[in-house]
């Protein structure tokens, strides 16, 4: 029946836009963002005064109640509705409305993993009651039950905490002991979504079983990758808050999602879904994981894939942590054999194995349609530009474009190699005929084999794994730092494995996610920061089995400040990784946190330039009254008591003055002393750590120090002056990244 009433609705306001023939006059999906919700106030009456601001907003009561597309009210306050741009700015001038803005479609962007960060499955520490109790909340494309990472046999009952519900529907029978919860949002703007929680992608499965799969022996993608897939916190549960269609996930549905999961009751929030620049108040990602946080739940968000240039990471504000990409300690390798012995080593992820020992090869210059592509590029292979009767059965040779395998198959040829000269070794994908992925050098001894040969032959082997010792290295997709919208944070904060991961798989979709792919599988290969951030997220709910009452700022501090180094200690560049590689085990006991409150991000909101009036409706009646005036204005160094140390000069600036203050709180055991060590590669700066050191009496006790900056970010191509601060006592090592932005000319 509603979906019916959503159909029609549609297609009266697209009837109505062909006549007038504007698009100011289409309503479109908005947000009326209304900050945090007073207790006081049951929704029945919130969703009334929802309706009351929409009717005196749009003037006519029947157009009201249509445009209404869903009330916000278990965390907080708000509504989505169909608007006219007009109406979007009466209704931002209503009191009580902190900020109204457009719905936008956002896209998402292991065995091995774990060990590989120094979590070997049997010999670290578990907190096995707690973790059963934790919940991780996963923003995503949905979920695969039936996958092994799922299934309930060693889970006790459902956490009496949870007050989540499960939806259902085509190839979804219900919840179980290991996913509790499972809803499927499909309001506001079309994103192609099927009314289930299934998971007709497979990404929402991959994330969800990195985090808190269970440990399934004897995984892999058809033998490639074999060993135990396992999460970070595999006793723990997981919640699916399916937000994302076919043509990605929009903010009115993400909202919707963290609404009810701060309500549900989940521990952690992992969302692997892009974040745009936007300012605070008008992105979902940010309001929903600010109203997060104030409930004690920290927010894990990816970074992106817009690597490697500078200036591209995303979900930045402070309250969430943000994950870049690394690569591991394995690759996959695909060798191709030539007909005269020769055998190269490409990259992909070639499951197949076929049985006939040589295929015929040839260039697909040979095999170009000229006569009806005239101005393609004859190597290229792109869709369509290859004669099926010269490539039928064969392996063809491709020059330039990676999605190659795809015509290839299209014409009926039996395999690809592709020659590539930005051939970036880390990262390898699934292919829907045997692939490999080689260098120019290697290319043109193929290209120089098939020339003078009269009968050339090849055959693409199935991948092995390779050890690798070229990591961590930050994968080149990574989106990177500065950020643009909260100037003096450093983003991303920490970097996980995200290229090459196998994890849990939704058999609704082939590996590729070609549907002419019949290749279905429970687990599957795939990378991005999608796949690092339920590492993090993971991560963060394991450091909490251990210190349940700790703060998100502090669980997120632990796991900053105990970051390994990635390219090599000196190496470092904290623009791509933050403070550095994820380190599970050593966060557990971190010795000092950098400990922030929910008046810190308020404080901070201020400095940033957000008045007391709209502070007061982001934080209810709970902060008293919150005066900004007493805040200096303008983005300071000191904006919060940050683990890491940021700051971003003027254009054209490049002398540096910089003082950050900071409160560590001791969380070691018994009396103790930490000194302070400042460790730089560069000149031209002094860096002073005052006090340099702390002396700790007992557990909780709060100390202050400042790091202050003084000299010249050298003239030339760098652009950042890079230090790192480093406590330390006899049992732990508190390492923090300090980076100075000079913004260039480019
Ligand atoms: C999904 O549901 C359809 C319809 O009931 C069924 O034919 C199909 O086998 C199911 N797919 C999986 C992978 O369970
Ligand atoms: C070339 O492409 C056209 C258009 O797709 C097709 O009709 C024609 O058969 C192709 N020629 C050969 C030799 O494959
Ligand atoms: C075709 O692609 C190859 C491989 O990338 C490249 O070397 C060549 O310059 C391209 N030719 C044209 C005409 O674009
Ligand atoms: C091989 O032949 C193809 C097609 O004639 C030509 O484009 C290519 O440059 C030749 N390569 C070498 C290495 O001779
Ligand atoms: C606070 O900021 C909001 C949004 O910028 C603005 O609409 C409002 O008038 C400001 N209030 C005061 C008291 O300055």
């Amino acid at each position: 029946m509603r979906v019916l009433v959503v159909y029609f609705l549609v297609f009266l306001s697209l009837g109505t836009t062909q006549i007038q023939g504007s698009n100011d006059n289409e309503r479109k999906p908005y947000i009326v963002y209304m900050g945090e919700k007073s207790p006081q106030i049951q929704q029945l009456a919130r969703v009334q005064h929802h309706h009351l601001l929409l009717v005196d907003a749009i003037g006519d009561l029947s157009i009201a109640k249509e445009a209404r597309i869903h009330s916000y009210g278990r965390s907080f306050n708000g509504f989505a509705a169909n608007l006219l741009p007009s109406e979007a700015v009466r209704l931002s001038e209503k009191s009580g409305v902190v900020s109204v803005f457009p719905s936008t479609i956002r896209q998402v962007v292991t065995t091995r993993s774990w060990d590989f960060m120094g979590m070997p499955e049997n010999l670290v520490k578990r907190n096995h009651k707690i973790e059963s109790d934790t919940i991780i909340g996963v923003l995503d494309t949905g979920i695969y039950i039936e996958a092994p990472s799922f299934d309930d046999k060693e889970c006790g009952p459902v956490p009496r905490k949870w007050k989540g519900k499960c939806d259902k529907g085509l190839n979804f029978t219900g919840c179980n002991r290991k996913v509790i919860g499972a809803r499927f949002y499909n309001l506001g703007e079309s994103t192609g979504m099927d009314p289930t929680p299934a998971d007709t992608d497979g990404h929402g499965t991959h994330t969800s079983s990195t985090a808190a799969g269970n440990s399934v022996k004897g995984a892999s993608l058809y033998n490639v990758a074999k060993g135990t897939a396992r999460g970070a916190v595999p006793s723990a549960r997981v919640a699916m808050y399916k937000i994302c269609g076919t043509f990605g996930c929009s903010d009115v549905n993400i909202l919707a999602a963290f609404d009810d999961a701060i309500s549900d009751g989940v521990d952690i929030i992992s969302v692997s879904i892009g974040g745009p620049t936007k300012i605070f108040l008008d992105d979902v990602i940010a309001i929903g994981s600010f109203h997060a946080i104030r409930k004690g739940i920290l927010t894990v968000c990816a970074g992106g894939n817009l690597g490697p240039d500078e200036g591209t990471v995303g979900n930045v504000a402070p309250w969430i942590f943000t994950v870049g990409a690394t690569n591991m300690d394995r690759e996959f390798r695909t060798v191709v054999k030539l007909g005269n012995g020769k055998t190269i080593n490409g990259i992909s992820i070639n499951t197949f194995a076929p049985k006939k020992s040589m295929f015929p090869l040839i260039s697909s210059a040979l095999a170009f349609n000229a006569t009806t592509y005239p101005y393609t590029n004859a190597s290229a292979c792109t869709i369509d530009t290859l004669q099926v009767k010269k490539v039928k059965d064969k392996i063809v040779f491709c020059k330039g474009y990676s999605g190659a395998d795809y015509s290839v198959r299209m014409s009926h040829g039996a395999g690809t190699i592709i020659s590539l000269d930005d051939l970036t070794t880390d990262m390898a994908s699934t292919t829907l005929i045997p692939t490999t992925l080689v260098s120019v050098r290697h290319g043109a001894i193929i290209d120089h084999y098939i020339n003078t040969t009269k009968s050339p032959q090849a055959y693409i082997y199935k991948s092995i794994t390779v050890h690798t010792t070229k990591a961590p290295v930050v994968a080149a997709f990574s989106s990177r730092g500065p950020q643009k919208v909260a100037g003096n944070i450093l983003k991303p904060d920490i970097v996980a494995p995200g290229v090459d991961i196998l994890a849990g798989y939704s058999k609704l979709v082939s590996i590729t996610g070609e549907p002419l792919d019949t290749r279905m599988n429970v687990f599957n290969i795939i990378s991005g920061t999608s796949m690092s951030t339920p590492h993090v997220s993971g991560a963060a709910a394991y450091v909490r089995t251990f210190h349940p009452n700790w703060s998100p700022a502090a669980i997120k501090s632990a796991l900053m400040t105990t970051a390994r180094p990635v390219n090599g200690e000196g190496n470092e560049k904290p623009l791509d990784s933050g403070s550095g590689l994820l380190n599970p085990v050593d966060a557990a006991h971190p010795g000092l946190v950098y400990d922030l409150s929910n008046n810190d991000y308020a404080r901070y909101l201020c400095k940033e330039g957000i008045n007391s009036s709209t502070i007061a409706k982001l934080s209810s009646d709970k902060i008293p009254h919150f005066d900004c005036s007493k805040f200096k204005k303008g983005r300071g160094s000191d904006g919060i008591n940050y683990p890491s140390f940021h700051y971003q000069l003027g254009f054209g600036e490049s002398k540096m003055s910089v003082r950050f203050h900071r409160t560590v709180t001791y969380v070691g055991n018994g009396p103790s002393v930490f000194k302070a060590r400042i460790l730089t590669g560069q000149k031209g700066a002094s860096v002073r750590v005052v006090p340099d050191a702390l002396v700790f009496t007992r557990q909780q006790e709060k100390r202050s120090f400042r790091v202050e900056v003084q000299g010249q970010i050298p003239e030339g191509a760098i652009n950042t002056f890079t230090a790192w601060v480093e406590w330390t006592d006899a049992k732990h090592r508190v390492r923090s990244p300090i980076l100075i932005y000079r913004q260039g000319l480019d």
